[in-house]
């Protein structure tokens, strides 16, 4: 017999050993952004906020994206199942509004909350960069202002933004404390993604000028859609590692036919109870997942002073 998630939580409450931060650890605010299109940002920010979830942590998703592929994910049609009340469209633009309560909803993860997207929310692009052409530059933070409105009740946040730099990437810069970058090793990813690193150093700048500078606690770079058989995919994945070094994410994130079985099918790999290829493929791609999900929970870990002693007793830090 097998135990539900909210089950072998319940126990962990019973046992404390339940794995959250002290409340006075920062919740950690993690984007997962590359402004390259289609390079396994949804992918990545749906696996890792269902692993930290299934690890026990209590956990929001946030959608930034009005394609919505995290909200896909997790079963909804956006454009018929939710409406932008759903989202955070009112937020962004109802200076009134206080939190972003209205939007998280539970999913089927025990622990694990959701804010969804749909296409309505990419009325807020046009307006944001309207109203903060019109000298309203404090917008930019109204993302940071509704996560500190519910960071209290969360270890981790995962945001999950458009690709693309808009004010909504800048926002979400903005309310990040760490960032985790996928770069799948191809040509065009690679020189996209150097472009992206360019990019990202003016923007901190610019920001920092306004004084928005954003804070970060890690930035790590994640190989996604790794394909080994492809040579030259093999000689850019050495590159990368030689040049992002610590930065970079050992465990590689392959190309996965379990991945993209379970994606046509609304769902993660972990969510899916069994193989939609063959029990080999499946087991492989939850090895890629859970390795580089590990290794993003130890930095998510080392940014909390209670867990870091921990985590140095351990070696692990
Ligand atoms: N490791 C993987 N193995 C197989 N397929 C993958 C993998 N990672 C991502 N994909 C597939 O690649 C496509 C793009 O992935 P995803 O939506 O995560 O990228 P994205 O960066 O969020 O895209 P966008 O920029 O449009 O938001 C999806 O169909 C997804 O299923
Ligand atoms: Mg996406």
């Amino acid at each position: 017999m097998g135990y539900t998630l909210a089950q072998l939580n319940d126990m962990r409450g019973l046992f404390g050993t339940r794995p959250w931060r002290a409340a006075d650890d920062p919740c950690c605010v993690v984007a997962v952004q590359n402004f390259k299109g289609g390079v396994g940002k949804s992918t990545l920010s749906v696996h890792l906020a269902q692993y930290l979830a299934i690890q026990g942590y209590r956990v929001a998703l946030i959608d930034c994206d009005s394609q919505a592929s995290a909200t896909t994910l997790f079963g909804y049609v956006p454009d018929l199942d939710l409406t932008e009340d759903d989202t955070l469209y009112p937020f962004l633009r109802q200076e009134e509004m206080t939190s972003l309560d209205y939007a998280l909803r539970k999913t089927h993860f025990d622990g694990l909350e959701l804010i969804p997207a749909n296409l309505r929310l990419f009325q807020s692009e046009y307006e944001i960069a309207a109203r903060m052409a019109r000298g309203q530059g404090g917008l930019i933070d109204r993302l940071s202002q509704g996560i500190a409105s519910i960071a209290d009740r969360f270890d981790v946040i995962v945001l999950d933004p458009p690709p693309a730099l808009g004010a909504i990437s800048l926002s979400v810069l903005r309310a990040a404390n760490a960032l985790v970058v996928p770069v799948p090793p191809t040509v065009m990813d690679f020189s996209s993604t150097a472009a992206f690193l360019a990019m990202l150093d003016e923007t901190i700048e610019t920001l920092a000028e306004r004084g928005f500078a954003p804070t970060l606690k890690f930035l790590r770079f994640v190989a996604s859609k790794v394909d080994e058989n492809k040579s030259m995919q093999k000689e850019l994945l050495t590159l990368m590692r030689t040049l992002f070094g610590h930065a970079m994410v050992r465990t590689p994130l392959k190309d996965s036919a379990e991945i993209d079985n379970a994606t046509a099918r609304l769902m993660t790999v972990y969510e899916l109870d069994g193989p939609v290829t063959s029990s080999a493929v499946r087991n492989r791609c939850l090895t890629y997942l859970d390795g580089v999900n590990a290794e993003l929970e130890l930095d998510i870990r080392a940014m909390w002073p209670s867990h870091l002693s921990r985590l140095r007793k351990e070696g692990l830090a």
